[in-house]
């Protein structure tokens, strides 16, 4: 049984599968062509923070892959009055065909694979987002032809985004540079395993990181449930932002990704933003064809 639940799992080799299918389905979404593959199957989708992009490119990546999906939001769940994410997974295990979940504690997610019997997929953890970062991939090989030898850098927080796209453009043979304030750097152990590769570098230098690059990427300087810290963090991140100076230290077509939302003026300017708006929702529309082939090599 496959399962999404970060790409650390997954080899090169697979996700590179799963972005040619991504193509070929975007390819005949666009020529009207259907394929059916997962007709009769149901995934459920649980939502334990908010979501445009996830939710409606799931749900439509099932639809029109002749499925069906469920919204089921941990308002309204057991799961929000404390039933047990084991039970959880037992009992949706003999309802649906998989799980696309999305919540706070990436342990949560492993928990769901683990007690259930049915494929999991990672929506968006504290800890990683793989299905954006998929896409992303998917965006670097649209707009660069390649994606191995490009130099990804990304500005801001070490965040979910972060410790993805690190994990991605290094087991695509990207070099990848972070440039993020002290104390706010991504996952350790991630950082680490990069580091062996001697293809990535992490400073709070942001000119320093972003020399040279091919993609730059920046994500919100508050996650969703960082809501509290978001005043504190405007301080704290001041600086760490994708504008006309860093884009002057890049390459000279650079490209510039956004998982959305974003922050006008906080980590990317509107300038940038809006000249560079054609990738980011490219990136964007990438989601629904990146999860609908993540959906068959899970769900099929
Ligand atoms: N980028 C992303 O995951 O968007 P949503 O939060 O709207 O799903
Ligand atoms: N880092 C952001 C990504 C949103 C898609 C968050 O977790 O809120």
């Amino acid at each position: 049984m496959k399962h999404l639940l970060k790409l650390m799992d997954w080899s090169e080799k697979e996700i590179t599968d799963v972005l040619n299918l991504a193509d070929q389905l975007k390819y005949e979404k666009k020529n009207g062509i259907k394929h059916h593959i997962l007709k009769g199957k149901t995934l459920g989708m649980i939502f334990e923070k908010s979501s445009t992009r996830t939710r409606v490119s799931f749900e439509v990546g099932m639809y029109d892959l002749g499925g069906s999906a469920l919204f089921l939001s941990s308002r309204d769940l057991q799961i929000g009055r404390g039933e047990p994410v084991e039970d959880t997974a037992r009992v949706l295990s003999r309802y649906l065909d998989g799980i696309m979940i999305r919540t706070f504690a990436q342990e949560e997610v492993e928990k769901l694979a683990e007690c259930g019997s049915i494929p999991i997929i990672n929506g968006l953890t504290d800890y990683c987002h793989p299905c954006q970062v998929l896409a992303d991939l998917m965006t670097i090989r649209e707009h660069k032809g390649v994606i191995k030898g490009n130099k990804l850098c990304y500005i801001g927080d070490g965040n979910n985004m972060t410790n993805s796209l690190i994990v991605g453009g290094i087991k695509m043979g990207m070099t990848v540079s972070a440039a993020c304030p002290k104390g706010y750097e991504p996952d350790a152990e991630i950082m680490k395993w990069a580091s062996e590769t001697g293809r990535f570098t992490c400073t709070d230098d942001v000119l320093e990181a972003a020399k040279d690059a091919d993609v730059l990427c920046t994500d919100v300087w508050a996650s969703m449930g960082q809501e509290a810290e978001a005043e504190a963090r405007k301080q704290i991140f001041r600086g760490y932002q994708i504008n006309a100076d860093v884009m002057a230290v890049a390459k000279s077509d650079a490209m510039v990704l956004h998982c959305l939302p974003a922050h006008r003026e906080e980590e990317i300017t509107a300038e940038v933003f809006e000249a560079h708006a054609d990738e980011i929702f490219d990136e964007a529309e990438n989601r629904l064809h990146a999860q609908k082939a993540v959906l068959v090599k899970c769900l099929s």
